[in-house]
């Protein structure tokens, strides 16, 4: 987690890294930090909370520096402090240092070092890299100066174990900037007479779209005009500068309260944008441009194994449904952080599919890595251009969904359940699905924006039922098949962001123990369709009831629920079932917004959470 961004060149830091840092703050957001080189004197300045208390306690001095670093941080080792806060500096004050990952060998570096007479005033586990560095640096040839601040670098790196996208200044070479990283996004941001350096592309395009990003073991060595990339192990690389194409405009907030709420209301167009162009002339499949498989190989695939976290892992359980229903390819879902560490057997012809919106979950991109060390071909479908995980995979589906800024996925999530029945359609039309149920699959991913735009209608409905739920301490989701999925996808967006206690389950499976939740001081919110389990469902509803539970229906129109069974119904357009979860999902998207609303919770940035999840 964490966000780093730096920055040396002709101007002056100030809004370059600020406004840098804020395009982070998705990524953690209990503490932020800065350094700079003023003359040859390091100076730091660090703040508990939001960047804007940083950029708040700011003197115009420090902003006025050419060279400079800084970090917004989500704790892991130790407490929310300014002592814990980027930048560390060295206990003998030569070098500042910002570092987003995980050190796991912290410890040992930390006792040898305070044996060498080392101080340490944090608890983290990056201040053993600042001090590594410059133990390093004091035991190096004086004489080459200029390369002594990047071989000491490059020697302490040698000896850490563990994840790092690090940046690091030295008060003997102001005018250069060391960065590397492994296991953690890092990326150079190539100016005219200046760059940047950032753990997100977007952190940078308020500055240059012309880019580099690093691979993991790469170490930079950056100034003003030049920069040059080694291997730690100090190889020399050739850097590949490309240019991005980021809609910087898609990421500002408009007129809505939330990114949350525009991120919900801007479904039609995100679903728009990830279909265009992925339909057959004749209309009857899916068709996408970057899976860098053939046909031939796709259909030899009998098993798909699906990996993802949190709502990403939701979105796999449709696709499970799905393409086992009209693909009848056996699909497994799996978490990416146990897949990892499994030793799962599998045939020679599986797939692994990732699902990622940031492209940087470490737990994701870690299990993808080990299904390619054993030999298998990977796909990932991902929001994010450019990101680990599309860089890592075989091939791929962009969701084209625009920036998601709100912490909670909402649109991502949604054009995750789109492309995976896609997917469904574009594998079955490869076997058995025949050419007229291809046409009705593909007619109704087109009528899907349309329908979103009439579902989203609710919204004042359901603002009504979020003010009389508001008050409650746990709420289950219930719902069978398809619906199961959101019922879970809905119980994690309300615990997420208004810190109510909710938990998802199969409908049926809750006379197997959830049912013992079941009181008045404990609604159910029930997701149906008219289909198959519509009955069974009704069933399980009546049994709430008799319990006393009350009852939130979210159903679509053609489902006739007796008044008496439910307290409220939330009545949302038929739809074909391919498209159904995608349908059912905004109604939970907006009882969980509307209700964090009323609670008065943090929507876009919940406690103790971040976008990008990479750390393990
Ligand atoms: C919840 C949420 C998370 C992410 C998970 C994986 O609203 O957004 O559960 O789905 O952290 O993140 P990505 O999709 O970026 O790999």
């Amino acid at each position: 987690m964490c966000g780093i961004v730096g920055y040396i060149g002709s101007k002056k830091i100030g809004n370059r890294l600020i406004e840098g840092l804020k395009r982070l703050e998705y990524r953690g957001y209990d503490s932020s930090g800065l350094a700079i080189l003023d003359q040859t004197m390091l100076k730091s300045v660090k703040r508990i909370g939001r960047v804007n208390c940083l950029e708040e306690a700011l003197p115009e001095k420090i902003l006025e520096a050419n060279v400079g670093i800084c970090h917004t941080r989500w704790a892991t080792h130790g407490a929310v402090t300014e002592e814990n806060a980027h930048p560390h500096v060295s206990s003998d004050e030569k070098f500042a240092l910002v570092h987003n990952g995980v050190i796991e060998n912290y410890l040992s570096i930390k006792k040898f070092l305070e044996s060498e007479g080392y101080k340490f005033v944090s608890e983290t586990d990056s201040e053993s890299i600042v001090n590594l560095i410059a133990y390093h640096y004091k035991k190096q040839d004086t004489n080459n100066k200029s390369n002594r601040f990047l071989e000491s670098v490059r020697k302490s790196l040698l000896h850490v174990e563990g994840t790092f996208g690090i940046a690091v200044l030295s008060q003997d070479h102001p005018g250069q900037l060391v960065c590397a990283k492994r296991g953690s996004p890092l990326i150079i941001g190539v100016g005219k007479n200046e760059h940047l350096i950032a753990s997100d592309v977007n952190a940078l395009t308020h500055c240059t779209h012309q880019v580099v990003y690093l691979n993991d073991n790469e170490i930079v060595h950056l100034n003003a005009d030049d920069f040059s990339i080694s291997t730690i192990g100090n190889s020399s690389v050739n850097a590949v500068i490309q240019t991005v194409d980021w809609d910087t405009t898609a990421a500002k907030i408009g007129d809505y309260h939330h990114f949350m709420e525009k991120e919900i209301f801007e479904q039609p167009i995100a679903l728009t944008n990830g279909m265009r162009g992925r339909f057959s002339n004749d209309s009857s499949t899916a068709l996408f441009g970057g899976l860098n498989i053939s046909e031939d190989e796709l259909s030899q695939i009998d098993r798909i194994i699906f990996l993802s976290c949190g709502t990403g892992w939701h979105a796999c359980l449709i696709a499970e449904y799905l393409i086992e229903r009209y693909a009848r390819i056996p699909v497994e879902v799996e978490y990416a952080s146990e897949f990892r560490y499994r030793n799962a057997p599998l045939d020679k012809n599986s797939l692994i599919v990732a699902i990622s919106q940031s492209g940087e979950t470490i737990d994701t991109l870690s299990a993808l890595k080990e299904a390619k060390r054993k030999g298998y071909k990977t796909l990932s479908i991902n929001n994010s251009v450019g990101s680990s995980i599309a860089r890592e995979c075989d091939g791929g589906i962009y969701q084209h969904a625009g920036p998601e800024i709100g912490v909670a996925s909402t649109k991502a999530f949604t054009s995750q359940l789109m492309l995976c029945g896609m997917l469904a359609l574009y594998l079955g039309r490869m076997r058995n699905l025949s050419y007229s149920d291809g046409c009705k699959i593909v007619e109704a991913f087109k009528s899907l924006p349309k329908l979103i735009q009439e579902t989203l209608s609710v919204k004042d409905q359901i603002k009504l039922i979020a003010k009389e739920y508001a008050d409650y301490e746990d709420c289950l989701f219930l719902g069978r098949q398809l619906m199961f999925p959101i019922a879970l996808e809905g119980a994690l967006k309300l615990k997420e962001i208004s810190y109510i206690h909710a938990e998802g389950y199969p409908a049926a499976e809750m006379k197997h123990g959830p049912i013992a939740l079941i009181s008045e001081s404990c609604p159910s919110v029930f997701l149906t369709t008219s289909g198959e389990m519509f009955a069974k469902t009704l069933a399980n509803i009546k049994e709430v009831k008799a319990r006393k539970g009350k009852v939130i229906c979210i159903a679509s129109e053609d489902c006739e629920i007796p008044e008496d069974s439910i307290d409220s119904l939330i009545k949302v357009p038929i739809a074909h079932e391919i498209i159904s979860p995608i349908v059912m999902s905004i109604p939970v998207q907006l009882l969980s917004y509307y209700i964090a609303i009323e609670r008065k919770c943090d929507v876009d940035k919940p406690r103790n959470l971040a976008k990008s999840v990479t750390v393990e």
